[in-house]
């Protein structure tokens, strides 16, 4: 008998469960809902309840929020039951939405999408990918190669939030 310990069900990389797509009009009401839940129950660590709920209630114009995701290149993740992350993606590549769904935190929905958006950036030309990371995206984006620029503090609803501008060139390897 072998001393390694039995991984066959083990195999598959974590992800495997997931495959992302072009997000359509009629994911909006869906996005719109994992959007609030990824901030009020994944950021609730990280902001104070004013700044969650001021961020969340940026989706509760579904029209609105619509008009924002239709302004970029959006990607959704999903699995069998359903969307489980997004992102989007504008001109000249700036990474300006990433989020997971609670119920699959940490398993790498948002790795797939980062690469995705990676992807779009260096078909639309950009000579480097920047985004304005919150305190809970930004161990990710560190993780990917985006270095720190600078830290910023942003008005939302006469709130203001902490976030951090990073940037990776495309120079580099995606992964
Ligand atoms: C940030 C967010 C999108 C990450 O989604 P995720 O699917 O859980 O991320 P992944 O599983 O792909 O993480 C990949 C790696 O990034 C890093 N990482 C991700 N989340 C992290 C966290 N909360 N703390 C520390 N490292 C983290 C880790 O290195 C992780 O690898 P590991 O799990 O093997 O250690 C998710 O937490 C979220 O939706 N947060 C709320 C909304 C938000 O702040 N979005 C970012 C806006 S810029």
């Amino acid at each position: 008998m072998s001393n390694t310990p039995d991984h066959t069900s083990d195999d598959e990389p974590e992800n495997a469960d997931f495959e992302t797509c072009d997000f359509g009009v009629e994911d909006v009401a869906e996005i719109a809902q994992l959007f609030r839940d990824a901030i009020r129950v994944t950021a609730a660590g990280a902001y104070s309840p004013e700044q969650l709920a001021a961020w969340a209630g940026s989706a509760d114009d579904e029209d609105a929020f619509a008009a924002a995701l239709n302004a970029g290149w959006v990607r959704v993740a999903v699995d069998d039951v359903g969307i489980v992350g997004f992102a989007q993606i504008n001109m000249p590549g700036h990474i300006a939405m990433l989020y997971t769904a609670p119920r699959v935190a940490r398993r790498g929905v948002a790795t797939l999408l980062l690469d995705d958006m990676l992807v779009l950036g260096e078909a639309m030309g950009a000579t480097k990918i920047t985004v304005d990371a919150s305190i809970v995206g930004r161990p990710l984006f560190a993780h990917f190669g985006f270095v720190e620029e600078c830290e910023e503090l942003v008005e939302r609803h006469g709130i203001s939030f902490k976030r951090y501008r990073m940037q990776r060139s495309m120079k580099r390897p995606r992964k």
